[in-house]
């Protein structure tokens, strides 16, 4: 196939659409690989990057772009290291979005710059492995859902607990009936942190020496941000998490995963109302912190469906780790840290419930790596499946609509938590309310 065939085909590909054509096309044998421009080589986007070339034979990093030039040479590097090949490098994403060569973006850049970023890219045609959250607010992510479905683009959200087989075992556990009846699940993100290291706090992490307004080119960073006109400031610049402007912390860092597979172990959509409180507790501004974002945060959900999700993350002791229980009658089905999945059968007297659709469940204890041979977790299988769509042979396992539904309730948390009040959500308006 001639390289503009190849990339009319990569183009044209929407995520479901296996057509028939596709389908000749690769059965003729094209070695098709997709050619990516990586947006944002950070830490995120290193490590995805690097996981996704477990599936080397399906992609080319083409071009790499970031406004840090130190990450940027890092960025260069691993192609050249993993990919062997040398990808052109931009520190303006435009201008990459503008390279033909290009066929899909994966965009792992600070949450404020997703939306301009992804609009951007489906404008100019090309599939996006987006990361979470979709997008910095509620109507943002709408725009990007609308214009992805109009274009038929192939839209990956950065959601990979769906790709990570513990989860996929939950949910196949879940709908043979082994919990029972579900109406509750309690999910849980607790972190803590040795005041001596590295990183003393939450997000607070190592910033380069070099760091300058040149060399990272603050006014790029700061495009899409409500405050245009903050100066240079390599705190915001790689700790944007604890800054609003740039991220909404806890609820859209580490909430929108655990809304996400809720949903997606259990089949749920969105919450009908959000309750959220919280605070900066650990790192005030007495102790020299100027974070916005709480670092202590409870969240409680309801849904249409007699369902409650109830949410909590603190910074000040982690002793409980970070997972997901999934409350039924029968049995609790829980994730932890991604890597273990246990099954607890309720007991009756000591005896298993009447109820139950699959008799003599015994206690189950899985790990991810032991048991199910899935080294990651799940970052490799998230980019497989995006390469795979974008070649027309599967389908988007979290496309944009999954991501802005695991976005609303971090969006609703944020401002229940800011408005000080409940608020409502109504999804046939698709528009909030508070009490
Ligand atoms: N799926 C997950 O488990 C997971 C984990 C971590 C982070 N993330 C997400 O990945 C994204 C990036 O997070 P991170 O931890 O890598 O942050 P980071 O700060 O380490 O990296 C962001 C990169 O974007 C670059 N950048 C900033 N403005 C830019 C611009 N205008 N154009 C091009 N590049 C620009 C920065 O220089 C930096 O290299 C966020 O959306 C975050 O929520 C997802």
């Amino acid at each position: 196939m001639s390289d503009v065939g190849r990339r009319d085909f990569l183009k044209t590909t929407a995520a479901v659409a296996t057509t028939a054509a596709a389908m000749t096309r690769i059965a003729e044998g094209a070695s098709d690989k997709v050619n990516l421009g990586w947006i944002g080589t950070g830490s995120r986007g290193m490590y995805v990057m690097e996981h996704g070339y477990q599936s080397k034979e399906l992609f080319q990093v083409v071009a790499v772009c970031d406004t840090y030039s130190g990450n940027l040479a890092k960025a260069k590097d691993q192609v050249q290291t993993i990919g062997k090949n040398t990808p052109k490098t931009y520190v303006d994403y435009r201008e990459l979005l503008a390279d033909p060569n290009v066929d899909a973006v994966a965009i792992s850049t600070p949450e404020h710059l997703h939306f301009s970023m992804a609009i951007a890219a489906l404008k100019a045609g090309k599939n996006i492995y987006l990361e979470k959250p979709i997008a910095h607010t509620i109507e943002e992510g709408a725009q990007i859902v609308a214009l992805a479905e109009k274009v038929g683009k192939v839209v990956q959200v950065g959601t990979q607990n769906r790709s990570n087989k513990l989860y996929k075992r939950a949910k196949e556990m879940y709908e043979q009936g082994m919990a029972g009846e579900c109406h509750f699940t309690r999910a849980f993100w607790y972190r803590n942190f040795d005041t001596t290291a590295a990183v003393p706090a939450a997000w607070r992490y190592v910033i380069p020496e070099d760091a300058s307004p040149e060399n990272t080119d603050w006014k790029r960073f700061l495009e899409g941000a409500k405050d245009q006109r903050v100066p240079f400031d390599k705190h915001r610049y790689f700790q944007w998490r604890n800054y609003w402007d740039y991220s909404s912390g806890i609820a859209t860092d580490l909430l929108v995963h655990q809304t996400d597979i809720s949903n997606f172990v259990l089949n749920k959509t969105v919450p009908s109302s959000c309750s959220a409180s919280g605070g900066v507790y650990m790192w005030t501004r007495a102790k020299g912190d100027d974070r916005e974002v709480p670092d202590t945060f409870s969240a409680v959900y309801e849904y249409p469906d007699q369902f409650e999700l109830n949410y909590s993350s603190y910074f000040g002791n982690d002793q409980y780790g970070y997972g997901e229980q999934f409350m039924g009658s029968e049995g609790t089905i829980e994730v932890i840290s991604r890597q273990y999945m246990n099954f607890f059968p309720q007991k009756f007297k000591g005896k298993s419930g009447a109820m139950i659709a699959v008799k003599d469940r015994q206690e189950l204890h899985l790990d991810r790596v032991k048991d199910l041979g899935q080294a990651d977790d799940g970052t490799g299988d998230h980019v497989r499946n995006f390469l795979m769509a974008c070649l027309g042979k599967e389908k988007a396992i979290a496309p944009a609509k999954a991501g802005q539904i695991a976005a609303i309730p971090g969006h609703l948390a944020t401002l229940s938590y800011k408005n000080n009040k409940k608020i409502f959500w109504d999804d046939k308006t698709q528009k909030y309310h508070f009490s």
